[in-house]
């Protein structure tokens, strides 16, 4: 069952935040034309569109899913299209479509076909009551207050299920809040940790949507897609788990990350209007402990707060200066 080489990857939700950045570094790792770029409808940027194939796909179709794989010979599918926590709050049904069924399409895909592997991606908001906020460990209540972690809990379970029950090679991690400057994130509770860059390079201020202590754990693009292209190659015979890996790389408050801004925008200010995201937070964990990732496939972060801000801001200012903040 294991350890087939990769050769041919479905990248779905390749327009949103991670998915935009992930194809484009398969696509050099694997080469361009074996890297198949799907969206469901937000207009794919020329950069993703001009370097490889793309595919309009909604991922609960699963008729199409089968057609696209089949006419590009898929062997692998990284399953990015995801609703996130604060948009399914808003509308928990498409999210329990889109990332449930949308995920169990890609795993049956799987073992009618015999793909090589399928990419399951989880998030920290599997947490919820009952389990430790403070270096969440691996193993633990899985609680979820929102649709979103529900979703992502049934994902897990599935992906294990699949590995189980049919040998399916699934593999999957727990994202924590993701921070990059080239595709904005959508509908996340985390988001905020994104704008607050843009907000504070173009207006030096920034109103947050969640409280000054509110703690999460977070982690800068560069090493996201490490994470995620490092766990894809791992061996699978040393996988203990599978499609649940904790990483974790930073854990910052709001007040935290204001400051650390500070050290490049002394102006910078920084007010709070917590929503109803700020209960969503409120369930999640502060920091993770990420050791079996460590210990497994060999997951080391590189980017800490400070490292993170310093790029951001670089990249940011660069692109706000030239008049294309937003791209
Ligand atoms: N970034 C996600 C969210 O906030 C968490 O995985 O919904």
């Amino acid at each position: 069952m294991s350890n087939k080489k990769i050769q041919k990857i479905l990248v779905t939700g390749s327009v949103g935040q991670i998915g935009s950045e992930l194809t484009m570094a398969l696509r050099e790792k694997y080469g361009a034309e074996n890297v198949v770029a799907c969206g469901r409808k937000t207009k794919p940027s020329p950069e993703l569109l001009e370097s490889g194939p793309f595919e309009w796909l909604d991922v609960t179709d699963k008729e199409k899913l089968a057609r696209v794989c089949e006419k590009h010979g898929v062997d692998t599918i990284v399953n990015m299209a995801a609703i996130l926590s604060a948009t399914g709050e808003k509308n928990p049904q498409l999210a329990w479509n889109v990332n449930v069924t949308g995920l169990i399409n890609t795993l049956e895909l799987a073992r009618e076909a015999g793909l090589t592997q399928v990419l399951c991606p989880s998030s920290i908001a599997v947490f919820g009551k009952g389990c430790p906020r403070v270096d969440t460990p691996q193993e633990t209540v899985l609680k979820p207050s929102t649709m979103y972690g529900v979703t992502k809990v049934t994902g897990e379970l599935l992906c294990d299920y699949y590995v189980g029950r049919f040998g399916v090679d699934a593999r999957g991690l727990r994202y924590p809040g993701i921070i990059s400057h080239k595709t904005l994130p959508g509908g996340g509770t985390t988001d905020y940790a994104v704008e607050i860059f843009y907000k504070a390079v173009e207006e030096k201020r920034y109103t947050c949507f969640l409280g000054p202590d509110t703690r999460l754990p977070m982690m800068y693009m560069p090493d996201c897609i490490k994470a995620t292209m490092d766990l894809m190659e791992a061996d699978f015979e040393k996988l203990e788990h599978h499609g649940d890996f904790n990483i974790s790389a930073m854990s910052f408050t709001p007040a935290e990350l204001a400051e650390e801004i500070r050290k490049h925008i002394p102006e910078f200010e920084i007010t709070y209007e917590p929503d109803f995201r700020q209960a969503i937070a409120d369930s999640w964990p502060q920091s993770i402990d990420d050791s079996a990732a460590r210990k497994e496939w060999g997951w080391k972060p590189s980017y800490d707060l400070a490292a993170m801000t310093a790029d951001m801001l670089e990249h940011l200012q660069k692109r706000h200066a030239e008049g294309k903040l937003y791209g």
